[in-house]
Order: C-alpha cells, then structure tokens, then sequence
C-alpha cells in the first residue's frame, strides 16, 4: 500500500518513511528541497534497506501532484511540506500563509480530483496558543495563535475540518506535534538547522558542539519548578511511530479528529541541559537571559486519546533523546 509523503526528506517526515517502510507501506515523498537534502533519500534507502519514490517537486504545484497520483496508486498521504520557522513566518507571514495554505489548498484539490480522501495532517501544539492549564486535552479551546506560522497551522485544521464537512469520505487526523527532538539511532537522520538555531535541542548541540559559545536561557522567573520553561520533549522515533499508527486509523474510518502527540511529560530547560551535559558527558555553558517574548511557562500533552484511540504512546526518555540529538551530530562530522 502506498503512502505519499508531502515533506518527507525533512526532520519529521524522514524519520516518518523509515517507520513507514519498517511497517510494511510503500512510500512516494514529494519535496522540493528547500530545508532539506536529496541524500535523506538515500539514507532511509539504506537505513530501512528499502526503495522509496522521490519527486523533487513544490507541494504547490498542482500539475506535479497530479503527476504523482497518475503514476501511482496512493492508499493516503501524510502531509508535512510546509514553513516552519516562528521568526522567520513573523518576519515574513505572506510567504507563509502563502507557501502553506496553499501546498494544502493544492494537495487537497488533487487528492479529491484523484478520489484519495485519507490524510494526516502535521500540525502542532502551538493551535492552543497559550492554555489555561496542562496537560493539555485536545478539546481544549484553540488560539489565538501568537505568530504567522501558528495561524498557518491553525487555519488548515480549519480548512481540513470545512473539506470534512463538505465531503464525509474524508478521513482526516491532525496530529499536533509538543516538542520533537533526538535523532534515529543509526545518526544517519536528524534535525540540522542551516542557520543559528530557534530551538532549545538544536541550539545545545551546536553549544555543546562549540559552534556556538553558550545557550542563551529564557527566563528562570517562570511559574515553574525552577523558572525555565516546560515543555513536553518528545523523540522524534516516537512521533514517527505515531505517524504509522495515524496512518492505519485514517485507512479504516472516516471524519476527522485531532491528536496530541507527546509524553506527558513536561521537562524544564535546566533538565534538558543538565541530562544533555550528564548523558553525554559534555559541557553546555549557559546564561540566564530575559523571557523569549511569546513563550508560555508550561506546555505538555494529555496523551490518553492518541493512547485509547491510535494505541500509540511515546516510550523514549529525555536521555534517549539527548544521546541520540548530540550522536547524529557526531555522525555528520565523519
Ligand atoms: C517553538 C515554537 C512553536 C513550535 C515549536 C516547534 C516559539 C515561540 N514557539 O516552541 O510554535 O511549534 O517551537 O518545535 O518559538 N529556549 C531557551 N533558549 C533557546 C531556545 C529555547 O531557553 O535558545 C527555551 C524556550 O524559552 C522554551 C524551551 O526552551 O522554554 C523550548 O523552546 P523551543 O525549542 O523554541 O520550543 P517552543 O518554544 O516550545
């Protein structure tokens, strides 16, 4: 059965094709590069010992998505392709709404055109905007979002909840993403941010990494254990996995529900530091410097629903995540 894969040489979605193909699916990705590199290809090739379909092409373009959908029989597609840098969709949200509503705008049309009505939708935990309590439950209130790229998300929940509504063969999830980081176990895969890093994982590996002298942490006054922000960390083999699980749920039902993917646990930025330093015995030099503005406190996921629903829950802790994060790295160098 074959799954087409929107994005899927980057972060999350190449650790997605590996579960995929691990799974027994086949996988069409469509990616235009513009975050990511054509050798990913390869490294799932060689990871999973499986071939995948590659179309370095803009999700935007419809002719190339119908390109796709004539040559192959695709069961459901998996629709990560979009911006996802907060400052930057502050600095730039035409770009933004632009690139990602319409690649959504552009996939669903054909999908529908093609009569394949499956999808999981890459969202985040940004649409509950700041919550009025954690964990967070998926009935919670949504928004207001607190930048471009968050309403972008927000808005395709949206659309896709209209498109439902319109249409009852459809069978949507909206995944909503808390934190991933880490890497898959062989280093081949990972997250590498071409720029200085927005996020705390990638930011301490280039820290730890001496590309950068020291991380700059937000705020220690917080309504937290010890000042610095929570959030729900979560291994990106782990989201994968949640992925696969999404995948066959949208195969076998119909309508459109959205799931938190997290741990349920929520980690302050000093642990992440310290069990990143510990595990990998390695130093990470900090400073405390003024909040980020826009930050919350605390986020971190109820995850009973993906559990009772997908049968999926997250099993790797902070230090598998910390090793695997500075191991890919490590990698990269040889
Ligand atoms: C951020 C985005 C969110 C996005 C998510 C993707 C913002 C405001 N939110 O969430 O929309 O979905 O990334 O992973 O950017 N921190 C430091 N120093 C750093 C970097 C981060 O102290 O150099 C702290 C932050 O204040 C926060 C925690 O580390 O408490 C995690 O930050 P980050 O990795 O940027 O993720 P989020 O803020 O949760």
């Amino acid at each position: 059965m074959k799954i087409l894969v929107t994005g899927g040489t980057g972060f999350i979605g190449s650790h997605t094709c590996v579960e995929l193909l691990d799974a027994g699916f086949e996988v069409v990705i469509i990616d235009n590069l513009y975050n990511s590199k054509a050798d990913v290809v390869d490294k799932i090739e060689s990871i999973t010992g499986k071939k995948v379909s590659f179309y370095k092409s803009d999700c935007c373009d419809e002719d190339a998505l119908d390109k796709i959908f004539n040559e192959h029989q695709i069961a459901a597609v998996i629709h990560f392709a979009g911006y996802k840098a907060v400052g930057e969709s502050v600095a730039k949200p035409i770009m933004y709404y632009q690139n990602n509503l319409m690649s959504t705008l552009a996939l669903c049309k054909v999908m529908a055109k093609h009569n394949c009505k499956r999808l999981v939708f890459s969202s985040s935990a940004t649409v509950y905007g700041n919550p009025a309590s954690v964990p967070i439950h998926e009935d919670f209130p949504l928004g207001p979002t607190t930048n471009p790229y968050g309403t972008t998300k927000l808005m395709i929940e949206n659309i896709l909840r209209d498109i439902l509504i319109s249409d009852d063969h459809w069978s949507i999830a909206l995944l909503r993403y808390f934190n991933p980081i880490g890497a898959h176990k062989s280093g081949l895969i990972g997250e590498s941010p071409n720029d200085i890093p927005n996020n705390l994982m990638p930011y301490i590996v280039k820290v730890a990494n001496k590309e950068l002298p020291y991380l700059h942490v937000f705020g220690n006054d917080y309504d937290t254990p010890d000042g610095t922000g929570v959030r729900d960390y979560i291994h990106v083999v782990d989201l994968a996995k949640g992925h696969v699980n999404a995948v066959e749920k949208v195969l076998n039902s119909t309508g459109i529900d959205a799931y938190n993917l997290g741990t349920g646990n929520g980690y302050s930025v000093l642990d992440v530091v310290k069990t990143f330093a510990r595990v990998n015995n390695i130093e990470v030099p900090y400073q405390i410097d003024p909040r980020r503005p826009g930050d919350i406190a605390q986020c971190y996921a109820s995850t009973d629903k993906a559990y009772k629903i997908l049968d999926w829950k997250a099993e790797k802790g902070l230090e598998e995540m910390c090793k695997d994060s500075w191991h890919f790295l490590q990698m990269t160098k040889k």
